[in-house]
């Protein structure tokens, strides 16, 4: 498909999808939420694409939220209705089995916050600002914030957050735990690719194990959270990167993964 709303570009294996609507500071309407997840299916199933980067054009904004001017106009039904639909495009992102990275080049506030938390990592500009303003619009987030935010930072920090609508800089997201790394602005995509880069050298179904381990683990309790790290730990071992891993360290050599 074509896409009206976001570039999708693929170089090195890494699929970048830029979201591209800098007028409106990258704010996510319905039409951008449809392409979105078409975006993701299709990073998802293409071959030549082991990861994806996720960032927003122009120098201001990763995602400034969802559309204010589509959420002013909406009633408890179609409201719901919006909210169920993002929540089912982010978590098709949660859960595509290939590691994303948020490289967060500005503003990401609501459901631009929720975009980032949905990826597996995030990496932010100097200059990038979060928050869940929701609450200054007399509304709550929509797409996941009350979900992820205290999974990510803690409920005390999270609810701070959430109850207050206030941003906070790139440094503070950092030392609460809400961004793996801070990076000058230009070296955001250079250092986002870096990182996809490293993860790309490893086994691409231990990567996507360990992914599935962890959503599926945190929900779990201790016992079956362990069981299923073991049952994916057994399915590891009859797979030929396994082998592969195993006989290239043994032999002194880099291991040549094919994902099979
Ligand atoms: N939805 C729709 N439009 C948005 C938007 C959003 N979430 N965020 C920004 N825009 C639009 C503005 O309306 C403006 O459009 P216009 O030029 O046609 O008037 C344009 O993007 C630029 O934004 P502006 O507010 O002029 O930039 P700024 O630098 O003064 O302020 C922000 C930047 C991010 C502080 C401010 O835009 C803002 O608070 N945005 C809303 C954030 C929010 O509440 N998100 C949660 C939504 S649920």
């Amino acid at each position: 498909m074509g896409y009206e709303l976001l570039t999708f570009q693929v170089a090195d294996r890494i699929a970048t999808i830029t979201v591209n609507r800098p007028d409106k500071l990258n704010a996510l309407n319905d039409a951008l939420m449809r392409e979105l997840g078409v975006a993701i299916d299709e990073a998802r199933d293409r071959d030549d694409v082991g990861a994806v980067l996720l960032t927003g054009a122009g120098p201001k904004a990763f995602v400034a939220g969802a559309d204010i001017g589509e959420i002013a106009a909406q009633g408890p039904v179609d409201g719901k209705a919006r909210a169920l639909e993002g929540q089912r495009v982010f978590r098709r992102l949660e859960r595509c089995g290939k590691p994303v990275v948020a490289a967060v080049n500005g503003f990401a506030l609501g459901g631009g916050c929720e975009l980032a938390m949905a990826c597996h990592l995030r990496v932010a500009a100097e200059g990038a600002r979060f928050g869940q303003p929701e609450v200054k619009l007399g509304i709550g987030p929509g797409y996941g914030g009350t979900v992820r935010l205290p999974r990510l930072v803690g409920r005390g920090r999270a609810l701070e957050l959430l109850l207050t609508g206030a941003m906070i800089d790139a440094q503070e997201a950092f030392r609460i735990g809400l961004v793996n790394r801070v990076v000058p602005a230009e070296r955001l995509l250079p250092e986002s690719e870096q990182l996809l880069t490293a993860i790309l050298a490893n086994g691409p179904l231990a990567i996507q194990a360990c992914l599935e381990a962890v959503d599926t683990g945190l929900d779990l309790g201790l016992d079956e959270a362990l069981l299923l790290e073991a049952n994916l730990f057994g399915l590891l071992s009859g797979t030929a990167d396994m082998r592969e891993g195993t006989a290239a360290f043994l032999a002194k050599r880099p291991p040549r993964f094919t994902g099979a």
